[in-house]
């Protein structure tokens, strides 16, 4: 069983910073993020909620679908970065687009979380068959979790948000999913926060380095050793599954967290750059909304046709990774 993607939308918060807009209030350098990230600006949500960009890019791709938001029978949110830890942010958008006969749930799998998103919504249509339309939106406001005081990481990420309307289809489709849990603490962000009247002293020690709350953690050099073996290996446990080569894809969409991690996945696939969709020069990292960003914006080019056969790949905390191999 496959599924057709029938309709996707975008959304990005209006405010961007440059690289030179962080020269204002750390020690950087323009030169410096773009030769070791490939990123020169990112978009930042400001006072916007997660919930209300997810919003925004499902309206889009329900629009771009043609379809009657009560034949929505499930909504999937993925989002590490939500304005709520209960209700989920899907609840949220369910109600918002209409979707009154919908499911809805919120997903964390990091920046793999639209392909580990994507291929529970083609499980839910295969098992289901009164479900007609599964909605995925990814979600993420990451500029409210980094510390802008950290040059190693807050120059990375940005806002945004993706969603794609989904059906049942006999479409060609594969999937691999995997999480190494020995990596969570190499890319992390606490949520605990213990009430002084329940105790004072933490006497816990969890395993993980000691940092601040709500603010992401990051050991770059380890999380990139992961990436570059994650994300061919990824591609070629989804693909061997049904056969298909590197040379049979028409584009492969990564994850967007580093040009340099890219293309050394691009080499060891024996794949052209050209073949792979980069977005995140004007993106930054926006976790799990990076793979669909740049699947809209790769539609909006003109670039992706009908037809095509396309590799998703993500890769992130957890850490997770995975791949979808589908027919646009
Ligand atoms: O989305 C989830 C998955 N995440 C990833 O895939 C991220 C994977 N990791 C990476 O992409 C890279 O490790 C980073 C881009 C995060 C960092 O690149 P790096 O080449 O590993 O640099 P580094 O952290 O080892 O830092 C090298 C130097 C350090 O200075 P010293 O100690 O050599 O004097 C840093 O202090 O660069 C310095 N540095 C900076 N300098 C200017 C770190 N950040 C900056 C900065 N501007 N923004």
């Amino acid at each position: 069983m496959g599924i057709n993607i029938m309709g996707m939308g975008s959304y990005l918060p209006e405010q961007q910073l440059t690289n030179d807009d962080f020269k204002k209030f750390i020690d950087t350098n323009d030169e410096w993020i773009r030769t070791r990230t490939g990123i020169y600006s990112r978009h930042m949500a400001g006072w916007e909620p997660a919930w209300y960009m997810g919003l925004k890019s499902a309206q889009k791709a329900i629009e771009n679908a043609g379809i009657d938001p009560n034949e929505i029978g499930l909504v999937i949110t993925s989002t590490i970065t939500s304005d709520f830890l209960t209700p989920s942010i899907a609840s949220i958008i369910q109600h918002e687009i209409g979707a009154y006969n919908a499911a809805a749930f919120d997903l964390g799998a990091a920046c793999s979380g639209f392909v580990y998103a994507v291929d529970t919504a083609s499980r839910f249509l295969d098992t289901d068959n009164s479900l007609k339309y599964v909605l995925v939106v990814a979600t993420e406001a990451l500029s409210r979790f980094v510390d802008f005081k950290d040059r190693g990481t807050c120059i990375l990420f940005g806002d945004g948000s993706a969603a794609a309307v989904i059906e049942k289809s006999d479409k060609i489709f594969s999937s691999f999913l995997a999480s190494d849990g020995g990596g969570a603490k190499k890319l992390f962000a606490r949520n605990v926060q213990i009430a002084p009247e329940v105790k004072t002293e933490n006497n816990f020690d969890d395993g993980f380095p000691e940092k601040p709350m709500h603010q992401l953690y990051q050991d770059g050099k380890e999380v990139y050793k992961f990436a570059v073996k994650a994300l061919p290996k990824a591609f070629n446990s989804a693909s061997e599954k049904i056969g298909i080569k590197s040379e049979d894809i028409d584009w492969f969409i990564p994850h967007q967290a580093n040009v340099r991690i890219i293309e050394t996945a691009a080499k060891n696939l024996g794949v052209s750059i050209e073949k792979f969709i980069v977005t995140l020069d004007h993106h930054g990292n926006t976790s799990s909304a990076s793979i669909p960003l740049a699947f809209c914006e790769a539609l909006e080019k003109g670039l992706i046709k009908r037809g095509q056969k396309l590799a998703l790949i993500g890769f992130g905390a957890g850490l997770t990774y995975g791949s979808v191999i589908l027919e646009y």
